[in-house]
């Protein structure tokens, strides 16, 4: 049997639109076996109501590509998950499953495929890396796919971050997140992205973390998604006008990070209160950094 751990992810982290990434201590676990024939799955914990149990399950899919890969023809599988990670909440639920099963089933085959083979299949499955390599590597991960090669460098999330996840009753999937991006952005709209972007790695790196606040703002996808709900709108009017400016979408949405490093009591109330204030159901969890 084969036993592995993946962490939940946060991809863009406000300006690092489908290329910065980081891995966070909330944890999906798959255990597998080769069975003599059929196919098994059984779901614990989290939205397990809500997750395929038959062949198109996120898990299975992602072995069999793997086996493919590998060049193995296993006779049959079980599955079993403890799902952790909410579904369709942008905390990278499906990067999870797919690192999940990818690993899974280059353990089964006693681990032919190398780090940098899982990534390039990950990627082919989930189309965009920032979500995935974090998930298989951890860390704040730093990745670029151009002409169907993914480069990345990861580095270690600094120890003091705490990520104030609020997370809504209500699901957005990515496919519809992504739907409502345009087509084409303003020129200084790109060229502020390019800079805090750029700063906000750098300080993620050298470890100013003062220097995140001016870093957050993104004008690539935040303003086209929050739209999509009334409450994200709302909560980031709000937000701004309070001076909280470590708010950011996780990934594709819905889900909304306030990211902070301590002592910033009054301004983490004040979080708090915003998002207990919108219409929908909201849930809280403090999450740090995956090394
Ligand atoms: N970068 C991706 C997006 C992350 O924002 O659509 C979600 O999977």
């Amino acid at each position: 049997m084969i036993r592995v751990k993946v962490p939940a992810t946060t991809a863009n982290i406000g300006p690092g639109f489908d290329c910065l990434g980081i891995a966070l201590s909330l944890y999906n676990e798959i255990e597998v076996e080769e069975i003599d024939n059929g196919l098994i799955i059984d779901i614990e914990g989290r939205d397990e109501e809500k997750i395929e149990k038959n062949e198109n399950n996120l898990v299975y899919q992602s072995m069999l590509k793997t086996f493919q890969r590998i060049g193995y023809q296993p006779k049959g599988i079980k599955i079993k998950q403890y799902n952790r990670i909410p579904i369709a909440r942008g905390l990278g639920s499906s990067a999870a499953c797919i690192v999940g099963g990818v690993m899974a089933a280059n353990g089964l085959c006693g681990k032919p495929l190398s780090t940098e083979e899982m990534l390039e299949l990950a990627v082919e499955i989930e189309g965009h890396p920032d979500n995935v390599t974090p998930a298989l590597v951890g860390g704040v991960v730093v990745s670029c796919k151009d002409e169907g090669q993914t480069t990345y460098i990861r580095f270690d999330v600094h120890e003091a971050l705490k990520f104030i996840v609020a997370i809504p009753e209500v699901e957005l999937s990515t496919k519809a997140s992504r739907g409502v991006l345009p087509e084409t952005i303003a020129f200084q709209d790109a060229v502020m992205n390019v800079g805090k972007s750029s700063l906000l790695v750098a300080a993620l790196m050298s470890g100013e973390l003062e220097k995140l606040s001016f870093a957050l703002k993104d004008r690539l996808h935040q303003p086209y998604r929050i739209k999509l709900m009334d409450s994200l709108e709302n909560i980031f009017t709000r937000g701004e006008d309070l001076g909280l400016n470590q708010l950011f979408l996780s990934g594709a949405g819905p889900s909304i990070i306030y990211l902070t490093w301590g002592e910033e009591a009054e301004k983490e109330k004040k979080f708090y209160h915003i998002i207990k204030e919108a219409p929908e159901e909201w849930t809280f969890q403090v999450l740090a950094g995956d090394n």
